[in-house]
């Protein structure tokens, strides 16, 4: 039997993920050692692999196959665009993607100025801006705390995720704009689907009934 191989995103989303894999059978107890320096984890018995990546790799490792299935944020798929089937929203992870900035920048948002945006999603931001509202920005791309941006005058605005709102708050910025809802996706290559379909397809079916509700 051919091992079929998980990538999970590294954090919160690998913890609750595995969780949500137990109660369909799928364990993989070494992984659980948050003292393991192991990069990869084999399941024998059922034939599984898993390992931990960057979320932004996730897609990455998926759309060449080095990874069969991966878990992942909606942003990060959005940001990455590979090609790649997206075939479960694990109702994980909820949170939104907005533009966000101090009240001030509202007028020139509305006006269509030239300002400058500041993300750690250019594609998203840009996509945003210039194919679904038709303004021209200036996009800064910031690898985080990208709340600084407009506290120091880099940019007017920023395009990032929200889940409580608090650290917006606490930095006197507020929500201008919602570009879109997010959450955990699973995705599976799309030669796997094909080869493994049999397997892969029990999972998605086995998850389908143990993903959280609303
Ligand atoms: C994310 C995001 C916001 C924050 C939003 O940052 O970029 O900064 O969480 O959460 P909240 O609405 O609940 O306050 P993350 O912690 O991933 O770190 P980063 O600043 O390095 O992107």
């Amino acid at each position: 039997m051919r091992y079929i191989t998980f990538a999970l995103a590294k954090g919160r989303l690998a913890k609750n993920a595995l969780a949500l894999f137990e109660q369909i059978g799928i364990t993989c107890e070494e992984m659980k050692d948050e003292k393991t320096r192991k990069l990869i984890f084999v399941n024998e018995e059922l034939g599984f692999k898993f390992f931990l990546a960057k979320p932004t790799d996730v897609p990455t490792y998926v759309e060449y196959g080095a990874a069969d299935i991966g878990i992942v944020g909606k942003d990060t798929l959005l940001e990455e665009g590979r090609e790649l089937y997206e075939v479960l929203d694990l109702n994980m992870g909820k949170c939104r993607m907005c533009v966000a900035g101090p009240e001030s920048a509202k007028e020139k948002l509305k006006h269509h100025e030239l300002i400058r945006v500041a993300s750690k999603y250019p594609n998203i931001a840009k996509d945003y801006f210039y194919n679904q509202k038709n303004q021209t920005v200036e996009i800064i791309k910031l690898n985080g705390s990208v709340e600084l941006a407009p506290i120091v005058g880099l940019a007017e605005v920023i395009v990032d995720i929200v889940e409580t709102g608090a650290t917006l708050k606490e930095n006197g910025l507020g929500v201008l704009e919602e570009v879109c809802p997010l959450s955990a996706r699973m995705v599976v290559n799309q030669v796997s689907m094909k080869m493994e379909n049999e397997r892969i397809s029990k999972i998605i079916n086995d998850l389908r009934a143990v993903i959280p509700k609303d």
